[in-house]
């Protein structure tokens, strides 16, 4: 999950390459670095922490002005995150920046000269391209060499000093784009980073080798060295600008802007007052899915709790069976596929390298893959072969907040479609949990009016060193996610249970330094919830309660009660999330945690 950026063109190859790389640091910030070719040769720079750090450094070389250059964020796998562990890697003329993990690295360095100089995978793909160099005479017969070579995932990119104004790509697992400026290429592993030049676009596939010469020209050819030509696409993102608005956080912001993204997603799949779920290029998956009566759902993180609410409500008013799975246990747990029964794949990002392994599964099986997520052009969204957008807008907190509310939003409104369309579910229950739905984003907005709730309720929070969030049936998955932010934000650890699961052995943990978070609306499992949480009160454990407003027997036994409006239970646990999300974020900021930022995670995970 690193982010790398090549650039030849008639700018300021440094300017753009930090502007690039704040684009790209969500998918990695425990080091930065660049190499500009200047007047007087290459310039290498690289620094621990994030794109400010790195700026402040190169502000200090003085002069540092050249018109190509690569650019690298780093979320370390093999090594510390330190400024010799940090990319570009050399080896004599030549630099790389990597994104992946080069699986024989070990291997390769047995045989390779070295000397080394960092703990990283990446390192020996700069001695390894150095070392075919010298066999072959040339950097391009280098690179084929190497491709040959080394094992594993990759998304590099290439300069040397013995090459003016060239640029090598070659990638095998996460994205690598090629974009096409007037006058000037871009290599990037996001489009946000050259949006704002251009919109026109070459996606590299695995084996593919892109060769850039000059600010006009680049070629590309195929693992077996052949020239082939490649589609250029015209973009019809647009360059998200996003700043915090005023926001001490990106996260804060994301927050608040929930009430509008749901707005968005009831705008795309509701018409006329009822629901008509609008999926790109391949609404017959539906017709697929009630013809099979099963789905699988496959997702990783806040993707998979998300994807554990959509069981209960697609279940629930549809009766199709769903399968829902983590993507890193999936691919390897020998699944059985059923011939023909669709996947939904859910991705923020549309990047994640587990997510995506499992679409290469099925379309190997050409099976159907409907994918849901929030980054257009991603390679979730490419590789699919139907497609449903959450509608968030860019997301750059680490921990995920308003796309995984779009994602129960789109879920909730997929399951009445299905329930429609099989007669699962009759038109009057259908019209009620519609209106609930119109009036969720009010719901949502007096919420986050009462911030100050939060505020107070994480000065009693932050002393706590251990947490347990309790939810019974539709609420269980959002208790998964509650407890995912707080141990995301704060570094404190914290475990979900379903609430009747406690007496099976974590009733065991309870004790006066505990915090309970129970999710306990009014809702068909209401009583039994607080059953349980008076269970763990008994055994001294502190309650935090999020319930209906107005729920005096919740309040009484809560140190803090959280209210949410009332309103029909599937989407009362939507609205959840707000108190789950405020909670989490004010215990980080009083603990003084970098909270767009969190330590050891980053925004997209590229790499298994
Ligand atoms: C969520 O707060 C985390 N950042 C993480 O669990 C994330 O949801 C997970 O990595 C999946 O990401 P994706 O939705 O982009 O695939």
């Amino acid at each position: 999950m690193c982010g790398i950026i090549g650039y030849i063109g008639f700018r300021d190859s440094k300017e753009v390459l930090l502007k690039g790389l704040k684009k790209i640091q969500y998918r990695g910030y425990d080091s930065m670095g660049l190499v500009i070719a200047t007047e007087q040769g290459f310039k290498r720079i690289r620094s621990v922490g994030d794109v400010r750090q790195l700026r402040n450094k190169v502000a200090k070389q003085g002069s540092c002005s050249g018109s190509w250059g690569l650019g690298h964020s780093r979320w370390a796998t093999h090594g510390a995150p330190s400024e010799e562990n940090a990319h570009p890697h050399k080896a004599e003329h030549i630099y790389v920046v990597h994104n992946g993990i080069i699986e024989n690295a070990e291997e390769l360095k047995a045989w390779l000269k070295g000397p080394f100089l960092s703990e990283t995978d990446s390192e020996v793909v700069a001695h390894c391209l150095l070392d075919s160099y010298k066999q072959k005479g040339s950097l391009k017969g280098a690179i084929f060499d190497t491709i040959s070579k080394i094992k594993g995932e990759y998304a590099i990119a290439v300069m040397s000093e013995k090459y003016p104004n060239e640029l090598f790509a070659f990638k095998k697992g996460p994205s690598l784009l090629v974009g096409l400026g007037e006058k000037e290429i871009f290599l990037s592993s996001d489009v946000q980073v050259f949006l704002p030049y251009t919109k026109k676009v070459v996606f590299l596939q695995d084996g593919e080798v892109a060769h850039v010469e000059g600010e006009n020209e680049v070629s590309f050819y195929s693992e077996g060295g052949e020239k082939i030509e490649k589609r250029i696409t015209a973009l019809d993102a647009k360059a998200e600008e996003t700043d915090k608005e005023g926001y001490p956080y990106y996260m804060l912001k994301e927050i608040y802007e929930q009430p509008d993204c749901v707005l968005n997603v009831i705008g795309e799949h509701i018409k006329k007052q009822d629901v008509e779920i609008n999926i790109n290029k391949g609404s017959g998956i539906l017709d697929q899915v009630i013809r099979q009566k099963r789905l699988n759902i496959v997702a990783c993180g806040s993707s998979y709790y998300a994807a554990l609410y959509g069981k209960y409500v697609i279940e629930r008013f549809s009766r199709v069976f769903v399968e829902v799975d983590m993507a890193s246990e999936f691919r390897y747990r020998s699944p059985i596929l059923a011939d023909q029964v669709p996947v939904l794949l859910i991705s923020q990002s549309g990047e994640t390298a587990d997510t995506l392994a499992v679409m290469k599964m099925f379309q190997e099986l050409s099976l159907p893959v409907l994918s849901l997520c929030n980054v257009m052009h991603s390679s979730l969204d490419r590789g699919a072969s139907a497609h449903m957008y959450m509608l968030a807008g860019v997301e750059k907190g680490v921990a995920s907040t308003k796309a995984f509310t779009s994602t129960l939003v789109t879920l909730f409104l997929l399951a009445l479609a299905l329930g429609k369309k099989n007669g699962q579910l009759g038109g009057s229950e259908k019209e009620q949990l519609i209106n609930s739905l119109l009036s969720l984003p009010d719901q949502m907005e007096k919420i986050l009016a009462r911030t100050q709730e939060y505020v107070d309720a994480a000065h009693l929070v932050r002393a706590l060193k251990s947490f347990i969030y309790l939810g019974r049936d539709i609420y269980y998955p959002l208790a998964l996610e509650g407890a995912l932010k707080m141990k995301e934000l704060t570094y404190r650890h914290a475990a979900a249970y379903p609430a009747g699961e406690m007496k099976h052995g974590p009733l065991a943990l309870v004790d006066e330094n505990m915090a309970i978070v129970g999710l306990t609306p009014q809702s068909h499992v209401y009583k039994k919830t607080l059953g349980n949480l008076e269970e763990a009160r008994s055994r001294k454990g502190k309650l935090i309660l999020i319930g209906t407003e107005g729920d005096k027997v919740a309040s009484s036994l809560s140190e803090y009660f959280l209210s949410i409006p009332a309103c029909n239970e599937y989407l009362s646990s939507i609205l959840c999330v707000l108190p789950l999300q405020l909670m989490a974020y004010h215990t980080a900021c009083a603990l003084g945690h970098n909270v767009d930022q969190p330590r050891n995670l980053a925004k997209s995970v590229t790499v298994e």
